[in-house]
């Protein structure tokens, strides 16, 4: 068994090194060690040697959070030029990286790999895993594909209103059932307009962030039901925010509809959310 991974990309070192590090970045892997075996050659023994980076990729967070044993879970990544490919230096197209490889095909194997060779074989997902969502690969791109790419990335800072919102109105109800004070229901109805308001932009932003991704084997079916249940819950946020507002002014008396429309969107939100972490994060994200 291969226990490492490459890529080539048809691009400047430089460039390779930009891109790797976003990737590893964007997956929540910080570069703890940096060594450039090219510049210390040259240093010590005046070799001539090719441009040649040893990151020392790492989980910085559970690096704090327990103790420095982990540093044992460095993983290294080398990035190094290959003499033709220097002269070259249009943007890395990154942007199919689902598209080729065998990584999500195979969840357990994959997890099963991870426990025998943990840093390094969790680097070769993360980084394989990852598509350009607009930051690469836009050199060249007409205008308003420019534009939806770009206006993409506001979807992770969006999705976080209407799941925080919709759950929190669910719990302020259930407050409301049993300290029936208008404290609860003034929130409920607040809070569930915000969701609703909140959940139309976090899903169009998710349209567009979306926008010509190429998922492929099991992550493919996951971007499909995280569309269909985001899509559904911004529509649900909106019926639920609309039947609670006709109940507050009266004109529907039965609070059922109410209530059933925002159990199910409390549902949908959390699938959503967490269909979203798993092409995020990797599949069985929360399973580790
Ligand atoms: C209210 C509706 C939605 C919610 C709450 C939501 C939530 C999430 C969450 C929690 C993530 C994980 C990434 C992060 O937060 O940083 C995510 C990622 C993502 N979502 Fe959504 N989402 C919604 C709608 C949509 C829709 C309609 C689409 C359309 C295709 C979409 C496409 C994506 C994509 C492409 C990713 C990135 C996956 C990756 O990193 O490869 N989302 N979403």
């Amino acid at each position: 068994m291969k226990n490492y991974f490459s890529k080539t990309l048809k691009t400047s070192f430089d460039d390779a090194v930009n891109c790797v590090t976003k990737a590893l970045k964007a997956e929540g892997f910080g570069i703890l060690t940096e060594t450039d075996v090219q510049a210390t050659l040259k240093k010590k023994l005046n070799v001539d040697f090719q441009p040649y980076l040893i990151l020392g990729a790492c989980k910085l967070k559970t690096l704090t959070s327990r103790t420095l044993f982990m540093l044992l879970f460095l993983a290294p990544v080398l990035v190094f030029g290959h003499a033709e490919h220097q002269e070259q230096s249009p943007s890395p197209n990154i942007e199919n990286h689902h598209g080729s490889s065998e990584k999500t095909s195979d969840a357990h194997e994959k997890k099963k790999d991870q426990q025998e060779s943990p840093g390094q074989d969790k680097t070769e997902k993360q980084v394989e895993h990852k598509h350009d969502h607009g930051a690469h690969g836009l050199k060249g791109e007409a205008g308003y594909k420019k534009f939806i790419k770009w206006i993409g990335n506001f979807h992770p800072i969006f999705n976080h209103f209407p799941i925080a919102l919709i759950v929190m109105t669910g719990l302020s109800e259930l407050l409301f059932l049993w300290f029936p004070s208008p404290v609860f229901s003034n929130a409920s109805r607040f809070m569930i307009i915000a969701a609703a308001i909140t959940a139309m932009p976090a899903a169009l932003f998710g349209l567009a962030y979306g926008y010509e991704a190429n998922y492929t084997g099991q992550l493919s079916s996951v971007f499909w039901w995280h569309r269909f249940t985001g899509i559904s819950t911004a529509i649900l946020a909106v019926t639920s925010a609309v039947l609670k507002e006709l109940h507050v002014r009266k004109r529907v008396n039965k609070i059922g509809y109410y209530y059933t429309a925002l159990i199910i969107s409390i549902l949908f939100v959390t699938i959503t959310g967490y269909l979203g972490g798993e092409m995020t994060f990797g599949l069985f994200h929360m399973f580790p």
